[in-house]
């Protein structure tokens, strides 16, 4: 396998984003697929290497564009980055980390949103970092006052750039208590590269317990790391002098595998996606059976098909063990293909049903609440950021001219494209390349009526 920067396009806010199809729509799915070590693990632990001494070796690493630039970020600091002995496998010698000069690091702004993740591996091993402006999908604000809050905590001192942000650390960093106002992934992942090598004891409160932050943990504890999973999202961290590399195969991708069992709901067909784990995916499958979906759980992954006609289903997005937020938008492609009324409350991010324009072109009936239906507590009150879809089905999708927004709503335009008759254009495909390997060779695996046209 090679990872490479050309994936990236030098690091442009969206990478490789300009790509064309001309979809044939449909016909049902059905095949293979195999899905790889998952994004938002992989490109955390590969940050984790940076606080090794010795060598990390990071297997399953899927070939997309967020892993290129990480890659990238590693070795303006100095890491030697190549290929393992097996494919999908990357080794990653910290050994000679060294300060990057801004101007190269500033080539990365807004290319992705892993950069923030530096902050404390680098102030460890430099005493200082230049973080660039960050990008990734626009799904709401992204704000990163947590994460900053976190690191003042520590002893960071951060100062504010026109083109990003530099921190420093006078006194080095020293454990802290910390408590979270929401479980924020990104958040416990800063606090966990930042308290594993800090002096004292952290505590963190409200953590993110997503099972890619349990494989990063994983990651750090192989490293040398002391940390306690306590009950009630409590994680304690104990400070430790020094980290070794570690040989870490990454947990899978339960974003990819959610997206393939939804394109196999959304056209009728049948979908075995090889390593997907019931374990990590139990809420995911409860939506797909109240769906009448069906599913096969194997040792080796698990087969998706209609069980029946598909039924209306209500679903709520929240942190694990939750609905993922990531996971609702090909799963409402599904939900334009069921009789009756769907309902998704998105509690995650505040602006991440813009993809459904696009769905009500092509002929769905979904009508989005830009502040919720105030029908019911949730398990995360969020009022202020909460926005609710309805769909209506089951609705005849046709062909249509349509331009991929982000990551997840473009997966979920391509299968919409799919499940359509008639032909549709979809642009900026590349945006998928961010999180979907190899996605046109699976398209084409699973019997998708293609061609590249631009
Ligand atoms: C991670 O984003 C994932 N990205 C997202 O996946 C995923 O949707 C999200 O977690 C939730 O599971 C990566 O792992 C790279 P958060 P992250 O911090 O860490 C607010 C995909 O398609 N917030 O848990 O950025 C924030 O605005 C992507 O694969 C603050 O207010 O998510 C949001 O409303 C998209 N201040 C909520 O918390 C902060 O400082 C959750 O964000 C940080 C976050």
């Amino acid at each position: 396998m090679s990872i490479t920067l050309n994936d990236t396009r030098g690091g442009s806010a969206q990478p490789g984003g300009e790509e064309i199809l001309a979809i044939r729509g449909g016909r049902p799915l059905s095949g293979r697929v195999s899905v790889k070590g998952a994004k938002n693990l992989v490109t955390k632990a590969m940050v984790a290497a940076l606080l090794g001494e010795t060598t990390s070796v990071l297997r399953d690493v899927p070939n997309i564009s967020d892993v290129a630039v990480v890659r990238s970020l590693l070795e303006v600091h100095g890491v030697h980055v190549s290929e393992g002995d097996e494919p999908g496998s990357l080794v990653m010698d910290p050994s000679e980390v060294e300060s990057a000069h801004m101007e190269e690091i500033d080539a990365y702004a807004g290319s992705s949103r892993i950069p923030i993740l530096f902050c404390g591996p680098l102030l460890h091993r430099l005493g200082q970092a230049f973080i660039p402006d960050l990008g990734g999908c626009r799904i709401g604000d992204r704000p990163i006052d947590f994460h900053l809050d976190a690191l003042r905590k520590f002893g960071a001192v951060v100062e504010k750039l026109p083109s990003g942000i530099r921190l420093s650390a006078p006194q080095g960093l020293k454990g802290a208590n910390i408590h979270l106002p929401y479980p924020s992934v990104g958040a416990t992942e800063q606090v966990l590269l930042t308290a594993v090598r800090a002096s004292g004891t952290t505590e963190l409160k409200n953590a993110a317990i997503e099972p890619e932050i349990m494989d990063l943990i994983g990651v750090l504890q192989k490293m040398g790391a002391i940390i306690s999973y306590e009950p009630n999202r409590v994680i304690v961290i104990e400070g430790v002098d020094e980290l070794r590399g570690y040989d870490h195969r990454a947990i899978f991708d339960r974003n990819e595998a959610a997206s393939w069992a939804a394109a196999a709901l959304a056209t009728d067909g049948e979908i075995f996606v090889e390593g997907a784990r019931q374990q990590d995916m139990l809420t995911f499958l409860n939506a797909v059976r109240r769906m009448n979906g069906d599913f096969d759980i194997r040792e080796d992954g698990i087969l998706f098909r209609r069980g029946g006609e598909l039924r209306p289903v209500t679903v709520e997005t929240d942190v694990h063990p939750g609905f993922m937020t990531d996971w609702q938008q090909p799963l409402i492609v599904a939900m334009t293909q069921a009789e009756g009324e769907s309902i998704v409350h998105e509690t995650v991010y505040e602006n991440r049903f813009g993809f459904t324009d696009a769905l009500n072109k092509m002929g769905a009936n979904i009508v989005v609440h830009p502040h919720g239906l105030q029908d019911g507590p949730r398990r995360v009150p969020r009022r202020q950021l909460e926005q609710a879809a309805v769909i209506n089905g089951k609705t005849a999708l046709h062909g249509a001219d349509i331009v991929v927004p982000d990551l997840r709503g473009g997966y979920s335009h391509v299968i919409a494209a799919l499940t359509a008759e008639g032909e549709s254009t979809v642009r900026n495909i590349g945006i998928i390349r961010r999180g979907y390997e190899r996605l046109l060779e699976k398209l084409t695996d699973l019997g998708a009526d293609f061609d590249v046209v631009g």
